[in-house]
């Protein structure tokens, strides 16, 4: 690397750090302290956790291998903020987080402050390539957690009697419509796919879509694609390598399936036929009592649906894509809908062609929102409002490699037991998604923002 593009990569990811660093307490400008310290299910951790655990990964990753003379904030931190990374400490058991009143919220943020001091140190002098590589890795992680923090106080709000708001509405319905138009704006510049061509949809739910525009499928041809990432750019591990895949000519639905075509299914008795589920799906959606997509009640014979932003009658959100299924419960709607869930690669070669727009953490709205009135022939939401269950199992590429050492945990190790979901959701940081980015969950997971796109043929 020549010193000009490695001054010019400081800059960037300086800046980039910084305003990361910034974003995540700002997401926390609503929250009292005692909301920081709720993890109201096994999947979640406490907001305090989330400040401590990304400061902890700059300390542990970067400033303590790459900052001469950095000390330690705290000589136990390293083992009490470790999430899961067995080679480089040991850690508490995950379901204590909500235990940690001590360190304190003060001492926490001193925490951060310690570590940020600690970066601008260390970008200030000739940082290695290698070392601006693992600050723009920590930056991602974090990013990473900005959306987790917004998922687990979602649940924590929701499991609180009182329903508390995490943001108050917007000011009107104008508002909205504000920012409805500048993102069909934004829509309207999308690029087009190759060689695709649109008919419409004959999937049942249709009817029922809630305002939302007909659902149409796009026809891919198939044929060799590369998939993967394609080296532009940071990208996880488990992007790579690129490599390619042979993919029989498919169909993709031009947008994600409504909350009024999924309260079609549930009024068809979708929870309640076994031919629509996997096996696996069945028990967990009877373990579970599972009636209807997480955060939805129906208190007073009508649903409701809890938001970021308050409750939200079913009629105001039915052209809104669901959000909050399991992989299970996207599985058993298509095959109501008498199709499939698209294999990541099908996602993935659509998705290249799409513009990386959409409404995520960065428009302000917290929840996932109707699709453009008039969709454009690359089709729509591929990217923010929900992440898109994929048919496809969590597993290395052909050739893959972990990062070296104990950042090698980081993803390889997760390859066992999830499914892939793609494309973002309306509280993932815009400058963190991609065409090639892989998420995964286990399939009964349902308090992320999970949606479902239908495939064909
Ligand atoms: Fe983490």
């Amino acid at each position: 690397m020549s010193t000009a593009t490695s001054s010019i990569a400081k800059l960037d990811i300086g800046a980039r750090f910084r305003s990361t660093r910034r974003r995540t307490l700002d997401l926390c400008a609503t929250l009292t302290p005692e909301d920081m310290m709720v993890q109201s299910c096994p999947e979640s951790s406490p907001a305090k956790w989330h400040l401590a655990h990304t400061a902890w990964f700059f300390e542990s990753f970067v400033l303590r291998e790459k900052l001469p003379g950095y000390k330690l904030f705290n000589l136990d931190f390293p083992w009490l903020f470790n999430s899961y990374y067995r080679s480089f400490a040991e850690f508490p058991e995950k379901k204590l987080r909500a235990s940690f009143s001590r360190p304190g919220m003060e001492e926490i943020l001193s925490y951060r402050e310690h570590v940020d001091e600690g970066l601008e140190r260390l970008l200030e002098g000739s940082p290695e390539l290698e070392t601006l590589k693992t600050i723009e890795l920590g930056v991602n992680h974090e990013e990473q957690h900005q959306e987790l923090l917004l998922t687990d106080i979602l649940h924590a709000f929701f499991t609180n009697p009182l329903r508390p708001i995490y943001m108050p509405e917007m000011k009107s319905q104008e508002d909205e419509d504000v920012r409805f138009l500048k993102a069909d704006i934004r829509g309207s510049r999308r690029k087009s796919p190759n060689g695709f061509s649109t008919h419409p949809g004959e999937a049942p739910g249709t009817a029922g879509s809630g305002g939302a525009n007909a659902l149409r499928f796009l026809g891919f041809e198939g044929g060799l694609h590369e998939v993967g990432n394609s080296g532009e750019g940071f990208c996880f591990d488990n992007e790579l390598p690129r490599h390619r895949v042979w993919l029989e000519p498919y169909s993709l639905a031009d947008r994600l399936v409504t909350c009024g075509e999924y309260a079609d299914f549930m009024a068809d008795g979708g929870y309640r036929k076994p031919e629509l589920w996997l096996s696996a799906g069945w028990d967990a959606m009877q373990q579970n009592g599972w009636r209807a997509p997480l955060y939805w009640s129906s208190e007073s014979g009508d649903w409701s649906l809890f938001t970021l932003r308050g409750e939200r009658c079913l009629a105001q959100m039915s052209a809104a894509p669901v959000s909050h299924l399991s992989y299970f419960e996207a599985d058993a709607y298509a095959r109501w809908a008498g199709r499939r869930l698209a294999t990541e690669f099908e996602w993935e070669a659509a998705a290249e062609a799409v513009s990386l727009e959409g409404n995520m953490l960065d428009s302000g709205r917290l929840m996932p929102s109707r699709a453009e009135e008039t969709i454009q022939n690359g089709g729509a939401q591929f990217f923010g409002d929900c992440w898109e269950w994929t048919a496809s199992a969590y597993l290395g590429y052909p050739g893959f490699r972990a990062l070296a050492g104990s950042l090698g945990e980081y993803n390889g190790k997760f390859m066992s037991g999830q499914m892939v979901l793609r494309g973002g959701s309306c509280v993932t940081p815009a400058p963190h998604i991609r065409a090639s980015y892989r998420n995964f969950f286990a399939p009964e997971t349902r308090w992320q923002f999970s949606g479902i796109r239908l495939a064909s043929k």
